[in-house]
């Protein structure tokens, strides 16, 4: 049983005030997560509460959200000895009384959640990847990582547009070999700007954020740097991810791409020669939430050739995915914890996308913590597909190096794409 629940402010990695959260049993263990926060969020996602004190921290302090989880979220969680991860999430769920988890603040139940699965996997014996794998009913699978290394969007202060270039070692033999892959070809990406004149400073997502504004260009640089390392820039080798996270430049009724007005079916046919001039394997929010028509559009021309994620728009809600599958919108959801803001609900939205056969990439956010819940969470889903950011910095490679970590522990856990949907 749990005795102890103490929550106190610490920064994120973008020096923003988030959340840590401790459990402590009967037997003194103690169980601890961390809260990561998105920049470029889904209107619909579960509300993290912010003081607003513009005197601290420029309003974002936390110390109400640690309040509630010190006061009342601590009287909940020590009165019993929870026996089901489920039953603990919806008392959470029922205690904040709102949708959207506003009253005592998504970021503040989420943590406890995170933690609670720990303490749980715990008083199974089982690491937290078996515990969440036996949740979920699957097997482990080490997921094929998606490096976020050139940022653009609100996550960088440069020209570019689109948020993310990802690289995927979709054809790496293992776990291991992916992330040398990655390291490398981000190392050789360093190089290549350095080479044509662009400076090497860092986005959010320890991505580089050179002074481009084009989205070819961007691709161009990757497909250079990929071939730098002598790996094969395609699904055999190190294919490209995109999330241009279309929110972030749209209007209500068209998109701004670089100075140029873009109805959406202007835009799909931009992605469209991307797609054939680069082997681009995955497209995450390539429009933006609230132009159905757009995504509509979107998946019909382009579903059959590229994985399609939806992230702003399903803010990793079970129900949300469920109507998007009727309604034949992207093939694919972004899965992040903090966006539904329970560990069960996460796990609900997994499970729906299995039955609707829809692929499922487990995400960070772009404000993190050194915390590897969801390297766990991605070899215990069996999803096969994570994004972390770059292969540098603290709190990106603590997902990397736990998923290694897993990878030396787990001998014969497969590596790589659950479904190959697409072959580029
Ligand atoms: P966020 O962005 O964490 O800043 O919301 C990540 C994403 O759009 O995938
Ligand atoms: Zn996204």
């Amino acid at each position: 049983q749990i005795r102890r629940v103490v929550a106190i402010q610490v920064l994120d990695s973008r020096g923003n005030p988030t959340i840590r959260v401790s459990l402590t049993d009967d037997g003194g263990r103690e169980f601890v997560a961390g809260v990561p926060a998105g920049a470029s969020t889904g209107t619909r996602e579960a509300k993290e509460l912010r003081d607003g004190d513009p005197n601290r921290f420029g309003g974002r302090g936390v110390s109400r959200a640690v309040e509630h989880v010190n006061d009342e979220i601590a009287e909940l969680v020590t009165a019993q000895a929870w026996t089901r991860l489920a039953d603990l999430d919806d008392a959470l769920r029922s205690l904040d009384g709102t949708t959207d988890k506003s009253r005592l603040g998504a970021n503040a139940i989420v943590g406890v959640s995170m933690a609670a699965a720990r303490a749980f996997a715990h008083d199974r014996r089982e690491p937290l990847y078996r515990y969440l794998s036996s949740l979920t009913r699957t097997a482990l699978r080490l997921p094929v990582p998606h490096f976020n290394v050139l940022n653009g969007g609100a996550h960088a202060a440069n020209a570019l547009d689109f948020q993310e270039f990802m690289i995927a070692p979709i054809g790496a033999p293992c776990y291991a070999e992916a992330l040398r892959w990655g390291a490398e070809v981000y190392a050789s990406l360093r190089s290549e700007l350095r080479r044509v004149g662009l400076t090497s400073g860092l986005g959010d997502e320890g991505g580089f954020a050179p002074d481009i504004a084009d989205p070819r260009r961007a691709c161009e640089l990757l497909v250079a740097a990929i071939g730098n390392t002598g790996l094969n820039a395609g699904s055999e080798g190190v294919a490209l991810a995109i999330d241009p996270a279309a929110n972030g430049f749209f209007d209500g009724s068209s998109y701004s791409l670089d100075g140029k007005e873009m109805s959406p079916s202007a835009l799909v046919e931009f992605y469209r020669g991307l797609i054939d001039e680069f082997p681009v394997w995955s497209l995450e929010d390539g429009c933006a939430e609230g132009d159905d028509e757009g995504w509509q559009l979107l998946t019909r021309e382009l579903g059959d050739v590229v994985q399609l994620v939806g992230d702003d728009i399903f803010v990793t809600d079970p129900e949300t995915i469920r109507a998007a599958a009727d309604a034949d919108l992207a093939n694919a959801a972004l899965i992040k914890v903090n966006q539904i803001g329970t560990v069960s609900e996460t796990l609900d939205a997994l499970s729906v996308c299995r039955e609707r056969g829809y692929a499922a990439m487990i995400s960070h956010r772009s404000g993190e913590t050194p915390d590897s819940f969801i390297a766990d969470l991605a070899v215990g889903s069996g999803c096969g597909l994570i994004k972390s950011g770059a292969p540098a910095r603290g709190e990106r490679v603590a997902k990397y190096n736990r998923l290694l970590e897993i990878a030396a522990q787990e001998n014969d856990v497969p590596y790589g794409l659950a479904v190959l949907r697409v072959d580029r």
